[in-house]
């Protein structure tokens, strides 16, 4: 009895203020109590519409049944031993999976860990490994995780790395095309030419982590390409990879959030010749590739085959797009609407003056669909963005219920 009388989001954030650090951000105050492919039932029983997925993790959305059912036959089987100790099959049919589906006329091999950090980390250890070169180029703006060399390769200063410094050396950042923002494909490329002149010599790069223009520039300087696919992989973008839209295949991916619908595990996935130069215990992780989570991996590989959603993944980007564009049309702020499949964002500006992106419409936005019942994400580098990673699985008429709400809720803040 006590306990139902504390369940309210209030009496819950007020323990989370009180026993968990700051640091850790919260996009709502909003404590979720059960979930169901892409609605979720806040503890006072108040539902939302899911357009945030998790962060890109629930492409085949909450609790889907398959996997639930593959997680639990195998907790009745076995749940850890340490890969590294001894192994289990589920493991090794992953890997081959995935090799299977990464392009590349090449011998490829994989390796799983438990988060996306640990995934570029690790690409990065076999880089330097395999190259016997320590730098490392990434761009700005771009993402890559939370543990130091993962905020080293971050783009971002504010709230990733301000006052976490130093982090580990010899990494430089690129400029990333981006023509809303005054950057183009030529400015990027001159600005790696730029390190290589200012910074650091190219044949002392071991990798290059993300843009997929690089392949070219990569070759000519014997680095290694890294295509950083822990947000874009598993379908998100109409294709199982993004890299395989691009014409390019990287020398080594690093997948995680979407390929396991929720349970935590990542992969490293790269040229044989690579991977293999690391030697033997320099790779894993007690955790890493837990038989649970390689379960899951298995049973969303089929889930994405059965229910063909890489199609569905195409459909609702084209539906969100074109929803958002009629939203668009009677709201001067949204200058922007693009999309790669189903990963769909709108850019906001003040007065849709492009010098002048609007983070405090952004967030009034995101809290007025969350109070209207749906959730978003805001990011970006000037957090005027509104991103939608909604479930792979929802239906039409869900997505459609979404963006009525995004709709109301613009005319609502504007
Ligand atoms: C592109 C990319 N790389 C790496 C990461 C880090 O993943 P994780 O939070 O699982 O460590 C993220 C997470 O958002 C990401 O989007």
């Amino acid at each position: 009895m006590q306990r139902e009388a504390h369940l309210n989001n209030a009496a819950l954030m007020a323990r989370r203020r009180a026993a968990l650090p700051s640091g850790l951000g919260q996009s709502y105050d909003i404590v979720a109590e059960r979930a169901e492919n892409a609605e979720v039932w806040d503890v006072e029983g108040k539902r939302y519409i899911d357009f945030a997925g998790g962060i890109a993790v629930l492409n085949t959305g909450h609790r889907h049944p398959k996997i639930v059912a593959a997680v639990k036959a195998q907790l009745d089987k076995v749940h850890h031993t340490c890969f590294q100790v001894l192994a289990y099959e589920p493991y090794i049919e992953l890997a081959e999976r995935l090799i299977a589906k990464a392009p590349g006329d090449f011998a490829k091999k994989a390796f799983f860990l438990t988060t996306g950090a640990e995934a570029v980390e690790n690409a990065v250890k076999i880089a330097r490994s395999a190259t016997r070169r320590s730098a490392v180029i990434a761009f700005g703006g771009g993402f890559h995780g939370r543990t130091l060399l993962g905020m080293a390769l971050t783009g971002k200063v504010a709230p990733y790395k301000a006052g976490f410094g130093p982090f580990p050396a010899e990494v430089y950042h690129a400029k990333y095309p981006n023509a809303l923002h005054g950057v183009s494909e030529a400015d990027a490329l001159a600005s790696i030419e730029a390190i290589f002149k200012y910074d650091v010599e190219p044949e002392r790069v071991a990798a290059i982590i993300v843009e997929p223009v690089l392949r070219a520039l990569c070759d000519r300087h014997g680095i290694v390409f890294i295509a950083d696919e822990v947000q874009t992989g598993a379908g998100r973008t109409g294709t199982w990879l993004a890299c395989e839209q691009w014409g390019v295949a990287p020398d080594m991916i690093t997948m995680a959030k979407s390929m396991a619908g929720g349970f935590p595990i990542s992969a490293v996935i790269g040229r044989a010749d690579l991977m293999d130069k690391p030697g033997p215990g320099g790779l894993g992780g007690t955790y890493a590739g837990s038989p649970l989570a390689c379960a899951a991996a298995l049973a969303v590989l089929d889930v994405f085959e059965e229910e063909k959603l890489l199609d569905r993944s195409k459909a609702i980007g084209e539906r969100l797009v074109a929803g958002l564009k009629k939203i668009a049309a009677s709201h001067k702020a949204i200058q922007d609407v693009r999309g790669l499949g189903a990963m769909v964002a709108i850019e906001l500006f003040k007065d849709g003056d492009l010098s002048k992106p609007d983070a405090d419409l952004t967030k009034r936005l995101c809290a007025e669909a969350a109070r209207r019942g749906l959730i978003l994400l805001s990011c970006g580098s000037y957090a005027n963005v509104v991103r939608v990673l909604v479930p792979l699985t929802a239906s039409d008429a869900l997505i459609e219920e979404g963006l009525a709400v995004m709709a109301d809720s613009f005319k609502a803040v504007a």
